[in-house]
Formats: structure tokens, C-alpha cells, sequence
């Protein structure tokens, strides 16, 4: 079966190869070399002119009126194999089937008409993944009664999607469908498609050449961008700051409509892996009744015939342990998170709280993030093993070197109370509105002391290996008591950052089984239709005082070795860092 599934996947993927060609050559390269395109059009967010800005500014992502708004930076020109019989086979079909029935501008219409319903077919969801999103259980019910959507719809906002490929053609032409399923949805003209090939030495550059020809005729705004590795050496790259870079390239574009043109998203979609189309709605959904920073997804990965939950680097639960690597079907005491609330909201399929996220697809809310100028960022004391140069002597509180997420989220904490305090001030001195956090800061300085957690050991979570995780036989799992000092002021002192992780938005691959994994998760009976009144959470907890700090010391790429230890965090000590 996994065979035929696998040949059926090969033929489809090949018509569509064939159909992105043809599209790419028919629509783009009517002059001689298909690199043509690229260079024709500007990739520069133009700014309004004169005129523009005396009178009403166009806000809008309308593609017709602004060419720049659909650009394609850097496509990888260098001669394929095959190449050469591929074009003879594409003109050959063009002069004999197509040109002869191209007789003027005015069928032109009919023509894109034709290839538009053509790409209908290539994504009409039909034998990839996505096909079976309607068909898989989802409490309550969501799939049955699919207008849940509408007010999303209705609301006309503007969002911005995500991707960062990395060799991972895999899904990319899944997350095309997917895109292409929203941009229906939300309006072609609501959303701006980000695409940004890190390197990619797979067969991503056709795909790539797919999307984009797929995008353009829709009419969705886009950029896509291939950049080169930041080191030609494998084993001189250190994967955090190749997270961090990657991620701040694909933002490139939010921010130069916001400084350029005046435009701001309502919220960045972050796509990783292949996720449902009514998941990601749900997850938008579940991210403005909160008024979430951000709300992440869970990403499950197939295991020896189970699903494990995958990216336990990246993902803390709200008391700053690392999530378990839980099966699917797992009992209510060995599910992912570990803290008590979240298990708990877990097992009723609601969003639960948590230190930090990425696990799949997840959304963010750049009025909280981007808009505010935090960016993705990694440690910098990391051991270069390219270099003949001695490992750094590091203080047991030395600044975690972990994912670029993980630093993400903690800047999302920071900021968020740093924001409350000013508004706090703002509000003192009778300036503007009297806006609260939810606890003001505490005169004086001596409450508490550092507690942190017992080391987290846990024989359920060895049951198997993450791909970003350390294996359990490395240590993975054993995390050294950290010896603490004194926390002058707690973090619950402090107005939370609102972080979520929603279980029912599930994240994964081609290839597994998504009937057997939705059955796992949500069994087959509906959960109570109430309960789609429980998106929002109502009591949110500070900040953990400690975390399991995660990292990796050297460079040598995504799979170098990493380290753990548990180490303090004290948002006060941060905020003190940040303002000095
Ligand atoms: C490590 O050192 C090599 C050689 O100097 C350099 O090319 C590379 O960029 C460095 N890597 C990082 C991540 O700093």
C-alpha cells in the first residue's frame, strides 16, 4: 500500500512538474531564456508618490495596479539536467498544440481561463494531504459545520504568510494548495505570500517555479527569494542564527509594506509542515479571542508506526519544561505538556498557556512582535569549530544558546512587561489612558527567592528521538538542577506574554497516516459544542522562573549535539539588561 501510495505521489508529482514547466514557459518566457522574468520585474516595495500621499493613499494588495507587489529574487539559473530535453519537449508541445489556437488578445481571457481551472485541478486537493482535511475528526465539530469561519472572513484583514524552505520540497506543493485554499477563503487580495529558499538543493526550485506561477495568476502578492547558505561549510553554520536569519529575510517584506506603503498585517502565518486549512482559521481564531502574541500548533511525526510530538527543542510549557514526547493515543498523565493547567486544557482539546512555541504551523501577532522591532535572534558565544580556537570558559547562568524560537519567545516576554510598566508611567503622569497591566510592579525589592523546579526526569519522554531534540541516550532527558540565586522580584508580578499552543490545530507530513492520527487525538465522538465558547483563557500565569535551557555550544548544522541544563530566567534582571 505504502508503495502504491508512494508511485501515485511520483506521477502526480510529475504532471504537476510538467504543468509548473509549461505554466512557468507559457506565462513568463516568451523572450528567449526563462531567466528573463525574474530580472523584468522590481522587487522594491515602491513607496506612494507625491500625488498619492497628498491625496488617498492606496492601502490596497492589488496586483494589477502594483507590478512590484509579485517578485521572484534570485532563482537558481544554473543549467539542469536534462534541461535541454525538457525545453525541446515544452516548445515542441507549444508550437503544435498551443500558438495555433492563440489567435488574438481578445481570447485571451479564455486562455488563462483554461489554465486557471488547470491549476484548479493540479490543487483541487485531490490525493495529497490536504484532500482528506475535510474527511478527518475534529471536535467540536468544525469540519461538519464549516461556516465556524465566516467572521474571520467577514473581518477583512490582512495576512501575511510565511515559508521557509530548507530542502523540504516534500510539503511545498501541499502548502501551495493550502495558501491557494486560504487565498479563496480570505481574498486574494488579504494576504501576502512570503517564500524564502534557504539553499535548497532539492528539487525545490521547480516547485518553487510552480508556486510562483500558480500565485501570479491568482493574483495573490508574493515574494519569493532563494538565498545562498550563510557558509559554504556545512560544519562551520551554526543553526540558530541560520533560524534567525532565515526568519527575519521572510519578514522582510512586512516590514517594508508597513514603512514603504502604510500596510499592516493583522497576523503572520508561520507555515511548517502541512496543516489543514480550517486548523489554521481555527488557530487565527483562537489567536484574536485572546489577543494572542502567539498561538502554535501541534507538530506530530510518524515513529515506528506511532505519531510522536515532534519539536521539543523549541516548545516550554508554562513552567518551563520541556513537553513530553508523548504518542498520540498517550494517557491523560503522559501527554505533552507536563504542567497541570495545560494537561489538563490538553485533554479537552482546548488552547493551554505556555513559555514558548513553534511546533508547526503557528501564528503570531506583529502588532505585539515585528511592529515593535523584535526580531529573531541567536546566541553569539557559540564554539566555531572551524575555527582552532578554545571552547569558551561559560558561567553556569551563562545566556542560553538555544533556538532562535526560544529567544523569541523570551523577548515576548520581556516586552510584554515592559509595555504594561510604560503604560503603567504613561498613565501616572496623566498623559493618556489609564490602560493597566494586569499586577503593577511592587514597591520594593525583596520578594522572594528563586525557586526552581526539580530536575525534570521522566521515563515516559524517552520512548524516542526528535529531530531537533537530543536523543534520551545523550542526556536529552536529564537536566541538571541549576543552583539559583535570589529572584528580587517575581515574574508573576508581571503582565504575561499571551502564548498558546492550540492541540486542535495539527501540524505533520505527506506520507502519514492522518485518519489513524485524528482518530488518536480526538477519538471519534464529538466533544461538547460549548466548547467552542472555551477558546478564550481566562487566567494567564507569569512567566516560569526557570526553564530547561536547551542548547547548542557548537556549530556543525541543524543536527550538531546539544546540551541541556535549567537555567533561571527573571524578567526583572532582563528588563534591567535591555534598559541599560
Ligand atoms: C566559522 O568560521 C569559519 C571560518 O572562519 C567562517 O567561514 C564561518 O562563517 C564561521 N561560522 C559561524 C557560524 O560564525
Amino acid at each position: 500500500m505504502a508503495l502504491s501510495f508512494r508511485r501515485r505521489n511520483l506521477s502526480r508529482l510529475l504532471y504537476l512538474v510538467a504543468g509548473a514547466l509549461f505554466i512557468r514557459y507559457f506565462f513568463f518566457s516568451n523572450i528567449s531564456s526563462s531567466s528573463s522574468f525574474a530580472t523584468t520585474r522590481s522587487h522594491q516595495i515602491e513607496e506612494h508618490n507625491f500625488i498619492e500621499r497628498a491625496t488617498r493613499p492606496d492601502k490596497s494588495l492589488n496586483v494589477q495596479r502594483h507590478k512590484f507587489l509579485q517578485s521572484r529574487i534570485g532563482r537558481d539559473e544554473r543549467e539542469e539536467m536534462l534541461g535541454h530535453v525538457i525545453r525541446n519537449g515544452i516548445d515542441d508541445y507549444w508550437e503544435r498544440y498551443q500558438l495555433p489556437y492563440i489567435l488574438n488578445r481578445e481570447t485571451a481571457p479564455m486562455d488563462a481561463q483554461h489554465v486557471l481551472s488547470a491549476i484548479d485541478q493540479l490543487l483541487s486537493l485531490n490525493g495529497w494531504v490536504a484532500a482528506l482535511c475535510p474527511t478527518l475528526t475534529r471536535p467540536f465539530g468544525q469540519n461538519r459545520y464549516g461556516d465556524t469561519w465566516d467572521d474571520i472572513v467577514r473581518q477583512d484583514n490582512l495576512y501575511y504568510f510565511a515559508i521557509v524552505i530548507h530542502s523540504a520540497d516534500h510539503f511545498l506543493v501541499d502548502q501551495l494548495s493550502v495558501i491557494v485554499q486560504m487565498a479563496k477563503r480570505l481574498g486574494t487580495n488579504n494576504l501576502f505570500v512570503s517564500m524564502l529558499d534557504y539553499d535548497s538543493t532539492d528539487s525545490t526550485e521547480t516547485l518553487i517555479d510552480l508556486c510562483e506561477a500558480v500565485l501570479t495568476l491568482l493574483g495573490v502578492p508574493f515574494r519569493i527569494r532563494r538565498v545562498p547558505g550563510m557558509t559554504e561549510d556545512p560544519a562551520a553554520a551554526y543553526y540558530p542564527l541560520e533560524e534567525a536569519f532565515m526568519r527575519n529575510l521572510a519578514l522582510e517584506p512586512l516590514k517594508e509594506l508597513k514603512a514603504k506603503r502604510g500596510i499592516q498585517f493583522e497576523r503572520v502565518i508561520w507555515l511548517k509542515g502541512f496543516t489543514c486549512p480550517n486548523d489554521i482559521l481555527e488557530t487565527i481564531k483562537v489567536s484574536f479571542a485572546n489577543e494572542a502574541a502567539m498561538v502554535c500548533g501541534m507538530d506530530w511525526a510518524e515513529h515506528n508506526g506511532f505519531f510522536i510530538f515532534s519539536d521539543r527543542w523549541r516548545t516550554r510549557d508554562i513552567e518551563g519544561d520541556q513537553f513530553r514526547q508523548s504518542k498520540s493515543s498517550s494517557k491523560p498523565d503522559g501527554v505533552p505538556p507536563r504542567d497541570k493547567q495545560g494537561a489538563a486544557r490538553y485533554a479537552q482539546h482546548l488552547p493551554f498557556q505556555v513559555f514558548c512555541c513553534e511546533s508547526g504551523t503557528h501564528v503570531v501577532d506583529p502588532s505585539q512582535s515585528y511592529y515593535k522591532g523584535i526580531e529573531y535572534r541567536a546566541g553569539t558565544e557559540y564554539q566555531n569549530l572551524s575555527r582552532p580556537e578554545l571552547l569558551p570558559e561559560r558561567e553556569g547562568d551563562a545566556p542560553c544558546l538555544d533556538s532562535s524560537q526560544a529567544y523569541f519567545c523570551r523577548d515576548l516576554w520581556v516586552r510584554s512587561a515592559r509595555d504594561a510598566m510604560e503604560e503603567v508611567d504613561r498613565a501616572n503622569a496623566g498623559i493618556t489612558n489609564p490602560a493597566r497591566p494586569r499586577r503593577d510592579l511592587p514597591e520594593d525589592d525583596s520578594v522572594g527567592k528563586r525557586q526552581a523546579g526539580p530536575a525534570v526526569v521522566d521515563a515516559d519522554a524517552n520512548a524516542g528521538s526528535d529531530y531537533d531534540a537530543i536523543p534520551a541516550e545523550e542526556g536529552g532527558e536529564i537536566v541538571p538542577q541549576a543552583e539559583l540565586g535570589k529572584l528580587s522580584i517575581p515574574n508573576s508580578v508581571f503582565r504575561p506574554a499571551r502564548i498558546l499552543v492550540n492541540p486542535r490545530c495539527v501540524t505533520t507530513y505527506a506520507g502519514v497516516s492522518h485518519t489513524q492520527l485524528a482518530l488518536d487525538l480526538f477519538g471519534d465522538g464529538d466533544d461538547d459544542a460549548e466548547g467552542v465558547g472555551k477558546y478564550v483563557l481566562e487566567d494567564w500565569e507569569g512567566a516560569p522562573e526557570s526553564f530547561v535551557c536547551q542548547e547548542q555550544r557548537q556549530t556543525g548544522g541543524r543536527k550538531a549535539p546539544k546540551t541541556q541544563r535549567r537555567l533561571g530566567f527573571s524578567i526583572h534582571d532582563e528588563l534591567q539588561k535591555s534598559s541599560s
